[in-house]
């Protein structure tokens, strides 16, 4: 099967160049001008658009057990709505139950995305308890799972938080293997002290969630990862980082020459703290880190230009209201997390680069080529080049369009982003030469969606 995309401007992360491209079954086979028609199954006319690689979102949580209920999108939901806003990949996180053990929880999320996902996908780890055997299950991991990234989490104490010997630990084992640790860096102590007194002075609304974490809980538990890196000699990823607190302790990191990798969300670049002024409503955006204020929004913008943040995901965690409810006489109680994972790409196209905040070569690498060099995909994710994976994506930088719930595809009874107007759409998506969105249909079946193996840690400079 060989498809043409003709007339198209190719972006890369490094250029912008007017070209046609071809695909031959699953590969990028051919990039070039005026290339011939002969033979072609397919041609697709990408005149006025841009055709860029397949987004990928390191950052989503689906089936996710969390707060006493389950992220509502699955597999099949959230890898076909990641695919309508333009993500051709995920990377969802495999939570270990503490006591148990790594294999015992991959087989668990295998039955939950095998014949399910229709989009691809992979995974992190996420470590909850640190030993000796689980140590050995890491090694296993990276060199047999194809699984090279460790996420841990520095709060949700009694759930998910490990203690800083755990985390030094891990980070010797993961370093010495070619992988990667990434964090959830908050101060779990403190923010756990904070909403006890809260909930004893009788602040119970979702206002409170956001004033339960403040900025100095991520910058401290920021910069005491970045120590315990650089300590160990581990390469690590900060995930979610909202503000300019953390912002800075990874900047001064830089001045002993230490690289500690940066993901954002599109929501901290886009959404801020007045929200928390909605009462109850305010729910929708009780996510962990919580949203803050338009000075962070400015430093992350000004970070990813830095090349101080690489990588912008959306930590995808939806909840019906119905779930919300949960917490409607305690915030700490409300399911954190926000649907988020078909708005990334046109977020950050329309907040980005039509706002000219960044360029297009920028969007293209934090949207898709460094998550794949910094997760071990590349050059066959994340990139328009000859043999690489045909996840293409053409886009109308000038269709204006508005997010709505009534439209969305996730599987969400709210929008976090109802009523906002952008400016570009994703039109067409090839997964792998197949064509999976086209004329806002979905192509593709579950099933067609595959785990993908990864290699160790790229390109971290
Ligand atoms: O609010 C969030 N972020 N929910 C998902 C879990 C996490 O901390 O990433
Ligand atoms: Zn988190
Ligand atoms: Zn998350």
């Amino acid at each position: 099967m060989k498809t043409l995309i003709q007339n198209g401007t190719l972006v890369t992360a490094e250029a912008t160049f007017a070209a046609d491209l071809l695909v031959e079954n699953d590969k990028i086979a051919g990039i070039g001008h005026a290339l011939p028609t002969q033979g072609v199954d397919r041609v697709i006319d990408a005149s006025g658009k841009l055709v860029i690689p397949g987004g990928i979102d390191p950052h989503v949580h689906l089936d996710m057990p969390f707060m006493g209920t389950y992220s509502s999108d699955d597999y099949t939901t959230g890898t076909r709505a990641a695919l309508f806003g333009g993500t051709t990949m995920v990377i969802d996180f495999i939570l270990q139950t503490q006591g148990d053990t790594l294999y015992n929880a991959l087989r668990t999320w295998q039955k939950k995305s095998e014949g399910k996902a229709v989009g691809d996908y992979s995974y992190h780890m996420a470590v909850t308890d640190f030993n000796p055997d689980v140590a050995k299950e890491v090694v296993a991991m990276i060199e047999k799972e194809g699984i090279s990234s460790f996420k841990t989490f520095m709060a949700y104490k009694g759930a998910l938080m490990i203690d800083d010997g755990q985390m030094m630990n891990l980070m010797r084992v993961v370093r010495d293997h070619g992988g990667l640790v990434t964090v959830h860096a908050t101060n779990g102590d403190m923010i756990d002290a904070l909403i006890a007194r809260h909930k004893r002075e009788g602040k119970l609304s979702p206002l409170y969630h956001y004033l339960s974490q403040p900025e100095i809980t991520e910058a401290e538990a920021s910069g005491r990862f970045a120590d315990l890196l650089y300590y160990t000699g581990c390469p690590g990823y900060i995930v979610h980082m909202t503000c300019e607190g953390a912002l800075n302790a990874v900047r001064r990191a830089t001045l002993r020459n230490q690289r500690v990798l940066v993901e954002t969300c599109t929501q901290y670049l886009v959404l801020d703290a007045s929200l928390y002024e909605k009462g109850f409503e305010a729910a929708k955006w009780v996510m962990s880190p919580p949203l803050r204020q338009p000075k962070d929004q400015e430093a992350l913008w000004a970070g990813l230009n830095q090349g101080l943040v690489q990588v912008v995901g959306t930590d995808h965690c939806p909840f019906m209201w119905e779930q919300k409810k949960m917490g409607e006489t305690d915030f700490s109680k409300i399911p954190n997390g926000h649907p988020a994972i078909e708005h990334r790409v046109e977020l950050l196209f329309s907040e980005g680069v039509a706002k000219n905040r960044i360029t297009l070569n920028k969007f293209v690498e934090a949207s898709s080529t460094r998550a794949a060099q910094i997760f071990g995909m590349h050059p066959r994710k994340g990139t328009l080049s000859v043999g690489a994976d045909a996840d293409i994506v053409i886009f109308n930088p000038e269709t204006k369009h508005k997010i709505s719930a009534a439209t969305h595809h996730m599987r969400c009874d709210y929008s976090a982003y109802e009523g906002m107007e952008l400016t570009g759409k994703t039109e067409t998506v090839l997964l792998r030469g197949e064509l999976a969105i086209h004329n806002n249909e979905c192509l593709i079946q579950p099933g067609y969606g595959q785990f993908i193996h990864r290699g160790k840690t790229q390109h971290l400079g």
